[in-house]
């Protein structure tokens, strides 16, 4: 059968080898190649380098990773044990600054540890794989639950336009901003997707124009300096993005030219979601300015896509991976648990409240 990536998910374990399982997402387009990872550097690597990436695939990346990785401890010792797992996690949350779903998936797994009051290292592994299945799991269903409420929104012949890549890639399954484009697909309605590009990694082109395109969904591939004008032009209906972290307020952290995409869409009027499971909240900061925005090397903006270099040797470069969209350019936030509308705060907290969260 031909190797097709929407045969695999996008993050999973192979329980045979103890091991990670993903899709080495730098080398798509061209190449599906899965990697099997079993050992913490290469796990820390593979988050590091973007070969898994996207807010929740790095968070089930993260608990599956710590889990296995866990398995591996060899001690008797339930004091050391944990110490071990402790030591783990504070590596892995060296891997990338920016999505919360790490942090978030990393705690959700030192939960486990801190709460067991045994002495058996074996049992406490076997609740680790659980707890981290069961985040595997909850992020397909989350997904499809955002899916869900995004197609309320959605009315044949719409122009949709979207953002670096929110996409199954992303997540375990369907992805955040593109769940309602794959729910509306499935139901037949005729919507128009444009992708912007996405510099200077080009996970919209590489990743949800390759994506889309495989599912059958009508998507046109822009530079991002286009997206203002398919919006003059009257093309884009709506635009859902993803979202790497949601503070309290509201405001919204994702890739980079996001703010400009919401900026412009502002001007014409057109409607601007996040898409962002409740993991994506970080409850405990007010505002977007308290997020931590990851900045990469100069090689990704020079020449890491040309046959040449592109930039004169030793030019300033500056390269931030994520910017902020102020919370008064969000139309709403779409979550497994319904939409939040403004005013924000009020909402989150609600949701918080109402959810246990
Ligand atoms: O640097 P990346 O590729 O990990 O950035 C990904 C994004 O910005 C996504 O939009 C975000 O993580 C949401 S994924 C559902």
């Amino acid at each position: 059968m031909e190797k097709k990536f929407e045969h695999f998910d996008t993050v999973d374990f192979n329980f045979d080898k103890n091991a990670l399982r993903i899709i080495d997402q730098t080398l798509l387009p061209t190449k599906i190649n899965m990697l099997e990872l079993d050992d913490e550097k290469s796990i820390w690597d593979a988050i590091h380098l973007l070969k898994v990436r996207g807010a929740p695939a790095i968070g089930v990346a993260a608990a599956i990773g710590i889990a296995i990785l866990s398995k591996k401890i060899k001690t008797e010792d339930i004091d050391e044990y944990k110490s071990e797992f402790n030591r783990i996690k504070n590596y892995l949350e060296t891997s990338r600054p920016t999505a919360v779903n790490l942090f978030w998936a990393l705690d959700r797994m030192k939960v486990v540890v801190d709460g067991y009051g045994g002495d058996n290292p074996l049992e406490l592994n076997e609740l680790l794989m659980a707890e981290a299945a069961e985040i595997r799991e909850e992020d397909i269903k989350v997904c499809k639950s955002i899916g869900e409420n995004g197609l309320k929104l959605l009315k044949d012949g719409m122009g949709i336009l979207t953002h670096c890549n929110a996409g199954s890639l992303a997540t375990v399954k369907y992805g955040t901003a593109t769940a309602p484009m794959y729910l509306a697909h499935e139901a037949g309605m005729k919507i128009k997707v444009f992708a912007d590009e996405t510099r200077p990694l080009l996970q919209g082109a590489r990743l949800t124009a390759y994506e889309l395109n495989a599912a059958g969904i009508d998507t046109t591939l822009i530079c991002d300096n286009m997206s203002q004008t398919v919006m003059r032009q009257g093309k884009v209906d709506i635009i859902f993005v993803g979202c790497d972290r949601v503070a309290v307020n509201g405001d919204a952290c994702n890739k980079i030219g996001t703010s400009m995409v919401a900026l412009a869409a502002k001007r014409h009027n057109i409607p601007f979601y996040i898409c962002a499971p409740t993991s994506t909240i970080d409850f405990s900061i007010e505002s977007g300015e308290e997020i931590v925005i990851e900045e990469r090397k100069p090689e990704e903006i020079t020449e890491m896509w040309y046959e040449q270099r592109m930039a004169p040797e030793g030019i300033n470069v500056y390269n931030p991976a994520f910017d902020v969209t102020d919370a008064d350019l969000i139309t709403g936030i779409i979550t497994e648990y319904g939409i939040i509308y403004p005013p924000f705060k009020e909402g989150i907290l609600k949701l918080k409240e109402e959810n246990n969260l």
